[in-house]
């Protein structure tokens, strides 16, 4: 499984994210301008001792990342603007489960590009979105336990 963050913003929220990945054997895409260096010091203190056993990559931007992988790649996008369900959309063992930037989410550029792999987290009426790290673990342990290979415990 991947995680695919672009343009992350807040060092602790990619730390956590690093940290579930390490949980769980996924790979971590950076993509584009981080709104932090990697050798910060909060995300080595929310990564704590994982960081270095965290697979990642980084891509200059986004039209990178997509050259970079299969033609063929399961791309699923997470958006507070989709209006299919989360539980509902069709993970595979190697889907790149991709999020937004915490301020402003996934471009209408990435959006309008999968407009039919955009999936929602289902909230109350009136909340604005669930935290970026909140969602990365919601929607990757989802997509594990859809994906019976995997062989957590
Ligand atoms: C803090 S949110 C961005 C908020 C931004 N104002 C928006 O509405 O997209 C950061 C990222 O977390 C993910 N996210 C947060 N809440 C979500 C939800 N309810 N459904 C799907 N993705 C969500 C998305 O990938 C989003 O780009």
């Amino acid at each position: 499984m991947h995680v695919v963050l672009v343009e992350p913003e807040i060092p602790w929220n990619t730390g956590n994210i690093g940290r579930t990945c390490v949980a769980t054997g996924t790979t971590l895409h950076l993509v584009g301008k981080l709104g932090f260096s990697l050798d910060s010091k909060y995300i080595r203190r929310s990564g704590l001792d994982y960081w270095p056993k965290l697979k990642y990559k980084q891509y200059p931007d986004f039209e990178s990342f997509l050259k970079s992988i299969p033609k063929s790649a399961s791309l699923l996008l997470f958006s507070t603007k989709a209006k299919r369900n989360f539980w509902d959309a069709p993970y595979h063992k190697s889907s790149y489960l991709i999020f937004g930037k915490e301020t402003a989410g996934l471009s209408e550029k990435i959006r309008g590009q999968f407009p039919d792999r955009l999936y929602r987290i289902p909230m109350l009426r009136g909340t604005r979105s669930l935290n970026l790290s909140t969602s990365a673990a919601v929607v990757l342990y989802e997509a594990l336990r859809q994906t019976p290979s995997w062989q957590g415990r």
